[in-house]
């Protein structure tokens, strides 16, 4: 099918069968699904840099989107002069769910299958001892592993092959939500027993929009610093700093051949990685936990922001027919209109949902 010449408007996919997103950890051993992932990527991987399903264009379509690669438009598309950056404010949830959207999209209609899901990475998952190191799904499978015969009918060719990633971030270590834990190189333990309490102060501590999205983005503002072109001013909302954290550990920090921590720990080339996509599932996958929080405490219920200038504010992607298509903050908001449900990982939420402190 040739791509149309004009953006098209988005519409909710018809919901037939649910799209169950998995956790990462849990699907190690699932020969199956582990060489389809595999295959989809080098599909992807494989199509012309001109083709916007390309594996290189969705990783610049991230890096553009934060290095103010384009300017703002206003309603009547003219430009603002300001950069976008769709980081640092309400649109980071939004537009992230749009991306990895798309994402999956492409990659299931690569391998012919529509149901294709992305997993997601379940670090803030302190009960299964697996769920919170990189998963094995994005590492070589080793051959002297308990499953070794199953394991040597994986091919796990890209979602591991040459990612610069940090070599002491390997199983069996853990992703750490607290910046004092690399500083003072705490134990596995007490990485766990803080990270539940991170949990707890980033998700279910934050009440209202502002503080868990973060701050209003609207045409017209420029959360760029003007002195220092790609720093950003804006106002990140507790998930988005939370989500750091895996970035900046999975990258390379602190290797001399490599200053800017990438591919996860830089902008630029986050995108390159794919375990990007499924550290995003848990992210979108967290929004829709912190929506569903009941309010206690005489709280009102969270909810999304309802401001006109967020509802209506527009994104552009690429789908899986190479059809740029234009999306509403207001049609992301309900993943079930997606047609994406989470496998529920109520046993691993509850224990940071219930550590009050
Ligand atoms: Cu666009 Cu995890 O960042």
């Amino acid at each position: 099918m040739r791509p149309r010449r004009h953006p098209i408007q988005f519409q909710f996919p018809k919901v037939k069968r649910w799209r169950v997103r998995r956790p990462a950890h849990e699907l190690a051993n699932d020969v199956e699904y582990v060489n389809k992932y595999n295959l989809a990527y080098e599909r992807m991987n494989a199509l012309p840099a001109d083709d916007p399903r390309s594996f290189l264009r969705q990783w610049h379509v991230h890096c553009a989107f934060c290095r103010d690669a384009y300017l703002q438009r206003r309603l009547n598309f003219s430009a603002t002069g300001f950069p976008l950056q769709l980081h640092y404010s309400w649109t980071f949830l939004p537009w992230h769910r749009m991306l990895i959207y798309f994402h999956e999209k492409i990659l299931g209609s690569l391998i012919h299958d529509p149901d294709f899901t992305l997993p997601f990475w379940n670090w803030d998952n302190q009960l299964d001892a697996t769920a919170a190191q990189i998963p094995q799904i994005f590492l070589p499978y080793n051959q002297t592993q308990r499953h070794a015969r199953r394991h040597a009918r994986i091919r796990n060719t890209f979602l591991y092959q040459g990612k610069h990633r940090n070599a002491d971030h390997m199983p069996p270590e853990i992703l750490p939500l607290a910046w004092e834990a690399r500083r003072e190189n705490w134990t596995r333990d007490k990485i766990r027993e803080e990270n539940l309490h991170q949990m707890y102060t980033m998700v279910v501590d934050k009440k209202s929009a502002r503080e868990f999205m973060g701050g209003p983005y609207t045409t017209n503002t420029n959360i760029t610093d003007p002195q220092r072109p790609g720093v950003s001013v804006g106002e990140s909302g507790s998930c988005e700093s939370v989500h750091d954290h895996a970035h900046e550990w999975v990258g390379l920090s602190g290797n001399t051949d490599h200053p800017d921590n990438e591919d996860m720990g830089v902008f630029t080339y986050a995108g390159r990685d794919p375990l990007f996509y499924s550290h995003h599932a848990n992210i979108d996958r967290l929004w829709n936990v912190w929506k569903a929080l009941p309010p206690g405490d005489g709280q009102r219920k969270r909810k999304d922001y309802d401001d006109h200038d967020f509802l209506e504010t527009v994104f552009e992607f690429f789908d899986e027919n190479q059809d740029l298509v234009q999306v509403k903050v207001k049609d992301t908001l309900d993943s079930r209109k997606l047609g994406i449900l989470y496998q529920p990982m109520v046993h691993s939420d509850s224990l940071w949902i219930n550590h009050k402190p």
